[in-house]
């Protein structure tokens, strides 16, 4: 499979290095890989930023030293580098507890504020029967 890797060049990612990172893959390869500069990739904040076509995988914050092992694992291996994973489009299981964890809290005091509710409505109910 052919692939191709998007280095964004745009502001944000080019003032944290961006530059230096497309360099540093550009060392790396000559014909297997289409290493490409790119623009805005819209997840300014993160950058660099670094897209791995055609499967989409996003990568960020990536650094000069992080591109050997992105070329080496996912390029060469196909194995993605999760601890270079782009959160926001490639969830990890911790993030995922959290959001379960923040759920199940949020069903217990939905829960809890129905049960006073109930309680409220019943004693009311009884003091206007007596
Ligand atoms: S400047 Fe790189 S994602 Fe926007």
């Amino acid at each position: 499979m052919h692939r191709t890797v998007l280095v964004c060049q745009h502001d944000t990612c080019s003032q944290q290095g961006a530059a230096q990172v497309l360099a540093a893959f550009q060392q790396q390869f000559s014909n297997a890989v289409t290493i490409t500069s790119s623009g805005c990739l819209g997840q300014c904040g993160s950058g660099p930023m670094v897209l791995v076509l055609p499967e989409e995988t996003w990568y960020c914050h990536i650094r000069p030293p992080d591109v050997p092992i992105i070329v080496e694992e996912h390029l060469n291996q196909a194995r993605i580098v999760t601890q270079k994973l782009y959160p926001k489009f490639h969830p990890t299981g911790k993030s995922v507890e959290i959001w379960l964890t923040a759920f199940g809290v949020t069903l217990v005091l939905l829960a809890l504020l129905l049960t006073m509710l109930a309680r409220q409505t019943y004693y009311l109910h009884l003091s206007q029967v007596s």
